[in-house]
């Protein structure tokens, strides 16, 4: 299976909610899917993690496959695993519309941006906290996103760090300095009570995992999180 057309509403929308099916009840992971989507998700966000680049395990290609069949949206699909070129395909095979690789990991990025997108993917490339924006900067032009990481990956429910806010702010002039139009995403302790914070700092697309599946209403939560959103983004 081919990654589908980006679904046309969500690539109007300049602001992007990205839920995090890591804290999704994976006993009924595609009602959860679709409750998202229809309480008005943009994406949504797949957590893959390998035990070694992180302390963690969970999904893989077949997951990524299954989601296509219950939503309509684009597969933001985070890949925290090692040796990441040996699964570009498997993942856009299996319908990844944006396929995101740690710089930390990615020992040729410009080389494995190139494969994704000829692979007919968008290509990310994402950050860890203590990770330098000097690392991006060079291969920026070539991105479709860049994910800016506000915990260290590896579990949902973390605390945010706030000191990447300044870090935001930077790739965001960094952006429009140059005139590029990639999407700066943020991933990690995303709530509506933060959220506007990392608006104002010039985030586009705002990752919540249990910012949102840990709540009674997600329809309620993510028109909160717009509302934030927008109450600060120019601020
Ligand atoms: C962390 C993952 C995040 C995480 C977000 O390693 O990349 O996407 O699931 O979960 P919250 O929003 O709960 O921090
Ligand atoms: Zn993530």
């Amino acid at each position: 299976m081919k990654p589908k057309p980006m679904n046309p509403r969500t690539l109007e929308r300049a602001k992007k909610i990205s839920p995090s099916i890591l804290s999704a009840d994976f006993t009924q992971l595609g009602e959860e899917v679709k409750a998202v989507e229809k309480a008005g998700a943009d994406y949504i966000h797949v957590d893959v993690m390998d035990g070694h680049f992180v302390p963690n395990i969970t999904v893989g290609p077949p997951i990524v496959e299954a989601l296509h069949t219950v939503t309509s949206l684009p597969l933001d699909v985070h890949l925290m695993i090692q040796n990441p070129d040996d699964f570009l395909e498997a993942f856009i095979e299996a319908g990844a519309n944006i396929l995101t690789v740690h710089v930390e990991a990615a020992v040729h990025l410009h080389r494995t941006m190139m494969e994704i997108k000829k692979r007919g993917a968008r290509a990310g490339i994402s950050l860890n906290p203590a990770t330098p924006l000097c690392f991006i900067e060079p291969v920026l032009e070539y991105a479709d996103l860049a994910l800016v990481m506000a915990v260290n990956p590896g579990f949902s429910g973390q605390e945010f760090i706030p000191a990447v806010v300044a870090k935001i702010e930077q790739l965001r002039q960094m952006i429009d300095k140059k005139g590029f139009s990639l999407e700066v995403e943020v991933d990690g302790g995303i709530k509506i009570e933060n959220i506007g914070l990392v608006a104002k700092a010039g985030a586009d697309v705002f990752v919540s995992g249990s910012g949102i599946f840990k709540t009674p209403n997600y329809q309620k939560t993510i028109a909160e999180m717009r509302q934030q959103i927008e109450k600060y983004k120019n601020k």
